[in-house]
């Protein structure tokens, strides 16, 4: 069990402190960078976090278009903004109280965006249906995620809740379950396998936990964050007849569901493959999933607005979820028409289209690009090695040290990937995230890197790293 008992919560968050060191030491590097101290580089490059707009993707001229007509209604006569982008922005404005952005709304979200996103997944899903009284709106996804693990984790029971959670995770995850109470129970990705979820290591998993916690949950990130891996129908099938027959609450972080590269990958949702299966397993188990405008084309990050759609829920526990939802009153209204313009994007025909079409074109098309020149040029230097990124916001890439650099970074008191990553950050400006930020297979080292941002971006990323490693590599060899 890779839990507080074992790992110890001291350990734990001295992996968080010791993030915090990195991060503290950019923010100092950056102030002596404008002090003017002398460094063999001009800036620090941030891709420690899954931040597209932060990564220098320009945000989509329709979704600023209608944000700032809603927020500053005098622009709804200026006929500077398209004719489609003011009817969407009146719209959205008629359904705001007082005709106001700054106003409260409806716990859920705003009925009318609610139902928008119902349509959007019926749609996306083929035609299976979704109801608006199971969807949540929230100031970002994580939000609702933390209040679905609070539904799930019993903070009082004696014998701990357990949730089996992706090793390596997404970093807050692993950390909201433990904070609850509750414990996480490591199912391990298979690395040369792409990242793949295999139902053997859930099994294990599940087997490990017996006589040491009460397992409840079962939770999964399609495409995977930092691994990249999209999983197929097939494997999203056996995933929901593991939770059916083993009787788990599953989690279905879809938050990537847009950012699929491979070209045999696509993206299928948990709940339409569940759907698919038919009685009684489609009216059995129970599922959240969760979507977000913070990554994808649209990448609004820092607007805040994410949800979860709710399938097979107890209708007490459902009252609950509206109580527990209640207690932030409303999630952030520019989150929310964020939601709205994600789901519903100008279609053909629409004065907007051409430049959204142009627009989104660009970011995919920069993504994949992204995707291929980093699996290109990392599996190209020994010490590196990199699984194809299918899928999601970051690739992971695998850092085979020598053991001097492992000695070494023993005595400074870090882990491998952490001492690799402090170097990296002094000698040649990049930040990255150390592997160990998301509980990786003991005994291996990895970082992860954003993906989302320039193609020249990513070009001084990988000259920066290259030149790094060689050296590196040369001084512990
Ligand atoms: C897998 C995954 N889920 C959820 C989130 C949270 O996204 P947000 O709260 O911005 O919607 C993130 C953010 O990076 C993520 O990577």
């Amino acid at each position: 069990m890779s839990d507080q008992q074992e790992t110890g919560p001291t350990m734990r968050r001295l992996s968080q402190l010791e993030s915090v060191v990195l991060w503290n030491r950019a923010r100092q590097i950056k102030r002596e960078l404008k002090q003017g101290v002398k460094k063999p580089y001009r800036e620090v490059i941030d891709i420690s976090w899954g931040d597209p707009q932060g990564g220098g993707i320009k945000p989509l001229s329709f979704v600023r278009q209608v944000l700032a007509a809603c927020h500053y209604p005098q622009l709804l006569n200026s006929d500077k903004l398209p004719e489609d982008v003011r009817q969407r922005a009146e719209r959205l404005l008629k359904e705001c109280a007082g005709r106001s952005t700054g106003s409260y709304t409806a716990t859920q979200g705003i009925p009318y965006i609610v139902k928008g996103i119902s349509e959007f997944i019926t749609r996306r899903d083929g035609g299976v249906p979704s109801f608006p009284n199971n969807i949540y709106i929230s100031s970002g996804s994580q939000w609702s995620l933390q209040n679905i693990f609070i539904i799930l984790v019993n903070s009082m029971s004696a014998v701990k809740t357990g949730v089996l959670t992706p090793v390596p995770c997404y970093d807050k995850v692993n950390m909201s379950i433990r904070e609850l109470g509750g414990v996480t129970i490591p199912y391990y990705l298979h690395e040369d396998q792409g990242w793949e979820l295999q139902i053997e290591e859930l099994n294990r998993a599940l087997e490990s936990a017996k006589g040491v916690c009460n397992p409840v949950a079962l939770y999964v990130m399609n495409p995977g964050n930092p691994t990249g891996q999209v999983q197929t129908r097939k494997s999203i099938q056996e995933v929901i007849q593991f939770a059916s027959e083993k009787k788990l609450f599953l989690l279905a972080d879809e938050v990537y569901q847009e950012c699929i590269y491979g070209e045999k990958s696509e993206f299928v949702s948990y709940k339409k493959v569940l759907a698919e299966m038919g009685p009684p397993i489609s009216e059995t188990v129970e599922l959240a999933s969760f979507h977000s405008a913070s990554k994808g084309l649209i990448g609004e990050c820092g607007l805040r607005g994410g949800y979860v759609e709710l399938v097979n829920v107890d209708p007490a526990v459902m009252e609950y979820i509206y109580k527990l939802f209640s207690t932030d009153s409303c999630a952030s209204v520019p989150g929310q028409i964020a939601l709205n313009l994600m789901t519903h994007p100008p279609q053909p025909g629409d004065p907007s289209y051409s430049l959204y079409n142009e627009e989104t074109q660009l970011i995919q098309t920069t993504l994949i690009h992204n995707v291929r020149r980093v699996f290109e040029v990392l599996n190209s230097v020994p010490g590196f090695s990199c699984q194809p990124v299918e899928g999601g916001g970051f690739a992971f890439p695998r850092l085979h040290l020598p053991l001097n650099a492992i000695h070494k970074a023993k005595e400074a008191g870090m882990q491998p990937d952490e001492f690799y990553c402090v170097r990296l950050l002094e000698e040649s400006g990049l930040l990255v995230n150390p592997g160990w930020n998301f509980e990786q297979k003991e005994g291996t080292s990895h970082f992860r890197m954003n993906i989302m941002i320039k193609e020249e971006t990513l070009e001084g990323v990988l000259r920066r790293l290259v030149s790094f490693h060689t050296k590196f590599m040369k001084e512990f060899s």
